[in-house]
């Protein structure tokens, strides 16, 4: 094993920087680290592709056949190798990068056998799936990897310059925001040894002396802040336990909720349609190779298709406009549109591919099938609700104008059967100096699709879980 110079890791250059530096960097030496995507052995060189994840191209190592222990290295150079290469970087002659490297000294960190499943080929995303902890050195998952992780930088970005403070609200929570009834439950009790009450568990032995569950959504703590700091939002982990086989659920993704003091429905969607625009020119500006290898094997146009996005006025509809469209569209749904339902993917799909062909606010949904905490209309029959459905996606965003007056938002817990004790301290904020609020969650998972062109949200999310699937 040829053993690099004695220099310090830090030297060490990103791929990234060196294939897009400017042509100064001819001529000047450099250290690199990566992991070796194919090496081919020319008659007096050896070529090898180095990729470093920085960025989804490699960077051509080659290695001289003077170079000193040349079989010994060249041999260990498979496919998955890691090693650090010290050398000159060069013009190259090839059309595809700009420099090249030339070997002067290489470290092998690990070498890689030949059951290596990551050969040079095609894999398929499902059998990718399978070693969720290798994929990330695919091109594919490099650069979702990439792409999701600077959609959660511009979030950051796009609230913190418009003064939301970020809140990281709680995990664990005792209250079903959602009122669906899909929470994991979180105990500390010996499930093979229940304590028991008259026949029932007696959650007053346990961890926090009563049921606790892990958090659906963190909206009802982000409306507490926004009662005092005007504008905030979370972003983080949210749970899930719907058994939904779909390309487009996982029981564990991370949401974005802003929650807005002062703010009525049409500011609410204001807020969200920049936001998404925000999104959408970010990524095109600073993920220009990976958003270009999108476009060419994932999904033909994608980027013609966001560039319409980031400019368009999104389209606006009621429930009521958006059944009677459907009732006259002529079409055959599976589930037949009438007012009162919830609308299915089908329904969604149809009025943003086909009728709006752009993204698409549908508002003031009936009453009965949202959850407690929208405010009533005045028609007595709807409540200020707010989707954002998206072309591809369907459901990207659910938001809503919040109940600010007290006693109809007492009687909306009793309608919806949920236990008023649980919901005292939300209740005080409507007791104390209460504001008209609102606010929204973005399904990050679904985001990362819509931006991408990846259609499976377990291709988006780095370890999915989903029923019966907890890997990794
Ligand atoms: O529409 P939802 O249930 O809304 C809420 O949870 C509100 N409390 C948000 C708020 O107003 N602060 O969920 C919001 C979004 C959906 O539009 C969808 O994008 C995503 O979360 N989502 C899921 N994503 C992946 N897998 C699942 N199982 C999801 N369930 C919801
Ligand atoms: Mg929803």
């Amino acid at each position: 094993m040829e053993k690099g110079n004695s220099a310090p890791q830090r030297l060490r250059q990103k791929i990234n920087a060196i294939l897009s530096g400017d042509d100064n960097l001819a001529n000047t030496e450099t250290r690199i680290s990566g992991w070796i995507r194919t090496a081919r052995m020319q008659k007096t060189f050896t070529f090898a592709e180095v990729n470093d994840g920085s960025c989804l191209a490699n960077l051509q190592v080659i290695i001289d056949q003077s170079f000193p222990d040349y079989e010994k290295i060249t041999e260990q150079l498979s496919t998955g190798a890691s090693l650090t290469v010290d050398g000159l970087i060069v013009k190259s002659p090839g059309q595809n990068q700009k420099f090249e490297l030339q070997a002067g000294a290489i470290t092998i960190h690990g070498t890689c056998p030949s059951d290596y499943p990551l050969q040079k080929k095609r894999h398929s995303f499902e059998f990718l799936r399978t070693i969720a902890h290798l994929r990330p050195r695919t091109n594919t998952q490099g650069a979702v990897a990439r792409v999701r992780s600077r959609l959660a930088f511009a979030t950051h970005s796009f609230f913190q310059e418009r003064g939301f403070n970020y809140l990281q609200s709680p995990i664990i929570t005792a209250s079903d925001c959602e009122g669906a009834g899909q929470m994991f439950k979180v105990t500390s009790l010996d499930l093979e040894n229940l304590p028991k009450q008259d026949g029932a568990i007696d959650h007053s032995q346990d961890f926090f002396h009563k049921p606790t569950f892990l958090t659906v959504s963190g909206q009802l703590n982000a409306e507490a802040y926004a009662c005092a700091l005007s504008d905030v939002y979370t972003f983080g982990p949210t749970f899930r336990a719907e058994n939904s086989h779909t390309m487009r659920h996982v029981a564990e993704f991370w949401m974005v909720e802003p929650e807005l003091a002062f703010a009525e429905l049409p500011d609410i969607a204001a807020c969200a349609q920049d936001y998404i625009q925000h999104l959408v020119k970010d990524i095109l500006e600073n993920c220009k190779s990976d958003m270009a290898f999108f476009d060419n094997f994932i999904e033909k146009g994608l980027i013609t298709r966001l560039e319409k996005v980031a400019s368009c006025d999104f389209a606006r509809l009621t429930y009521t406009e958006a059944i009677e469209l459907l009732e006259k569209s002529g079409k055959k749904f599976e589930y037949k549109p009438e007012w009162g339902i919830d609308l299915q993917t089908e329904h969604e799909r149809y009025l943003a591919e086909e009728h709006c062909k752009s993204p698409l606010f549908i508002v003031d949904y009936p009453k009965e099938i949202k959850a407690f905490y929208m405010r009533d209309n005045d028609d007595g029959k709807t409540v200020a609700a707010m989707d954002l459905i998206v072309p591809h996606i369907g459901e990207i965003i659910g938001g809503a104008q919040r109940e600010e007056r007290l006693p109809i938002l007492e009687k909306k817990l009793a309608d919806h059967n949920l236990p008023k004790e649980a919901y005292e301290w939300y209740l005080d904020l409507r007791r104390f100096g209460t504001v008209p609020h609102g606010g929204f969650g973005l399904g990050f998972e679904r985001m990362v699709r819509f931006i991408t062109g990846v259609e499976n949200i377990r291709d988006v999310s780095a370890f999915p879980r989903v029923p019966g699937h907890c890997e990794f």
